[in-house]
C-alpha cells in the first residue's frame, strides 16, 4: 500500500533535512547550516529534567501545568511587557506546533496568510497543510531586511486571516524595528487581522539592538498572538517546549486543536521549562556573548572573501549574497559541499525570493567557522 495524500506531496521537500543528514554522515564536513544551539542545556535545567523523570511522568492539562503557564505569563508580563493572563497561555511541544495550530484554528481552505520572504523555511509548509496560501512580501537588503509595512498593505485582499511576523528574523538576523512593529500593528487593526507574532530568537540581539514584542503595541490584545520557544534562549531544541499567548477566544479554540494534535506538550520538558524560567541570566548572557564573538568573525570573513552580508542584529544566522559566484544558490551550496567541505542552507529554502542568498548559521564553534571560512574562501 503506498497512497500517499496529495496534501503531502505537494510539500516542498526541504533540502534543509538532507544536508543535516550529510552532515551527520561525513565527519570532515562542516555544517554552517545548523539552526539549533551548539551550547549544552544548562545544568540547572537539565538536573530539574532529570529529577522529574526519576519520579515518572504523565500526562498534563492540554494547555500546560497551570504554574508554568503562570510563570510563562509573569514572564511576558515583565520581559515583553505584554498585558498577559496565564489562561490565555497554551504550552506546546514547540513552536512550530504552536504555529501549526494556530493556522488551522484560523486558516480555511483558500484563505491567506501574508509573510516575508526570504523567511523561515517552517512557514510555508504549515500554512499549506491548513489549506491556506501563502502571499509573500519582498525583503530588500538596502532596506537593512526590514519588511516594509507599504508593500505589505498592497497583498492584503479579502482572504487574507494573518500576518506572519519574525522578529528577530530568521534567516536575516534583522531586528523589526519598532516604528515597522507600530505601522504593522495599525495594518492588523485597520483589517482586522490576526498577527502571529513568533518570537524565539528574542534573546539573541546584539549590540543596540532591542527586541520589541507587537503584542506589547496598543491595540494588539485582540489581534497579536505571541509565539515563543525554549529551544533557542536556553538551547533547549530537543525538550521540545515552546508557548503561544493570544486572545481569550482564539486561545479556546487553538487549545482545542493542540489538545488533538498533541494531547500536551512533554510533561517532563514543562518541568524543566519552570527550572528554565528560574535560570540565572548570566548562562544566556554568556551564550550570546559567544554568538557575538562568532557573528563578528563569520561577517568579516564573508565580506573579505566577498559574500557580501549585512551585519546581523539578532539570531545566529548571517545572510549572504552569492551573486557574484552563481546565478543559482542551490548549485553554490552544492558546490560548497563538494569542494568546500562545508554547508550552508541556499536561499531558495527560505521563499520566492530567496535565490541569489546563503544563510551560514554561526551556532558551531568559533574555530570550526574559522576553518570553513578559510576553505570558502580557497573554493571560492
Ligand atoms: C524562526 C523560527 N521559528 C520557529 C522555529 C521552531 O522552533 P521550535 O519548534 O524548536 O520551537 C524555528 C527553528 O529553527 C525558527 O527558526
Amino acid at each position: 500500500m503506498t497512497h500517499i495524500s496529495e496534501r503531502e506531496q505537494e510539500l516542498p521537500n526541504t533540502l534543509m533535512l538532507q544536508l543535516q543528514e550529510l552532515a551527520a554522515e561525513h565527519k570532515d564536513i562542516i555544517s554552517l547550516s545548523i539552526g539549533e544551539p551548539d551550547f549544552k542545556t544548562p545544568k540547572p535545567i537539565l538536573d530539574a529534567a532529570k529529577k522529574f523523570m526519576l519520579s515518572g511522568t504523565h500526562y498534563s492539562p492540554a494547555a500546560g501545568r497551570t504554574d508554568l503557564r503562570k510563570a510563562i505569563a509573569q514572564k511576558l508580563r515583565k520581559e515583553n511587557k505584554i498585558s498577559a493572563d496565564w489562561e490565555n497561555v497554551i504550552v506546546t511541544a514547540g513552536s512550530q506546533e504552536g504555529l501549526m495550530a494556530a493556522l488551522l484554528t484560523t486558516v480555511d481552505p483558500t484563505e491567506e496568510v501574508i509573510l516575508a520572504s526570504p523567511g523561515y523555511l517552517g512557514y510555508v509548509p504549515a500554512i499549506e497543510l491548513a489549506d491556506g496560501v501563502p502571499v509573500f512580501v519582498r525583503l530588500r537588503e538596502q532596506d537593512g531586511w526590514q519588511i516594509n509595512p507599504d508593500e505589505m498593505k498592497k497583498k492584503i485582499s479579502k482572504k487574507t486571516i494573518a500576518i506572519m511576523l519574525n522578529t528577530p528574523s530568521n534567516p536575516t538576523g534583522t531586528v523589526i524595528k519598532k516604528k515597522i512593529l507600530e505601522e504593522v500593528a495599525d495594518i492588523a487593526v485597520q483589517n482586522d487581522l490576526y498577527v502571529f507574532s513568533d518570537e524565539a530568537y528574542e534573546k539573541i540581539v546584539y549590540e543596540n539592538a532591542k527586541h520589541v514584542s507587537i503584542g506589547s503595541l496598543n491595540g494588539m490584545k485582540e489581534h497579536a498572538v505571541t509565539f515563543n520557544t525554549f529551544s533557542k534562549t536556553y538551547a533547549m531544541c530537543g525538550f521540545r517546549l515552546g508557548y503561544m499567548h493570544g486572545p481569550k477566544e482564539f486561545v479556546k479554540a487553538v487549545s482545542k486543536v493542540h489538545h488533538y494534535l498533541e494531547i500536551c506538550a512533554p510533561h517532563t520538558s514543562q518541568l524543566a521549562g519552570l527550572a528554565a524560567l528560574k535560570l540565572n541570566k548570566k548562562y544566556i548572557s554568556e551564550m550570546v556573548r559567544e554568538y557575538d564573538r562568532r557573528r563578528r568573525l563569520i561577517v568579516r570573513r564573508l565580506n573579505e572573501i566577498g559574500l557580501h552580508t549585512v551585519n546581523p542584529e539578532g539570531t545566529f544566522y548571517a545572510l549572504a549574497d552569492i551573486s557574484d559566484f552563481s546565478n543559482s544558490s542551490v548549485k553554490f551550496a552544492e558546490d560548497l559541499i563538494r569542494k568546500a567541505r562545508v554547508a550552508c542552507i541556499p536561499g531558495t529554502e527560505f521563499g520566492p525570493y530567496g535565490e541569489g542568498l546563503a544563510r551560514f548559521s554561526y551556532a558551531n564553534d568559533y574555530n570550526k567557522i574559522s576553518t570553513a571560512m578559510d576553505r570558502v574562501g580557497r573554493a571560492l
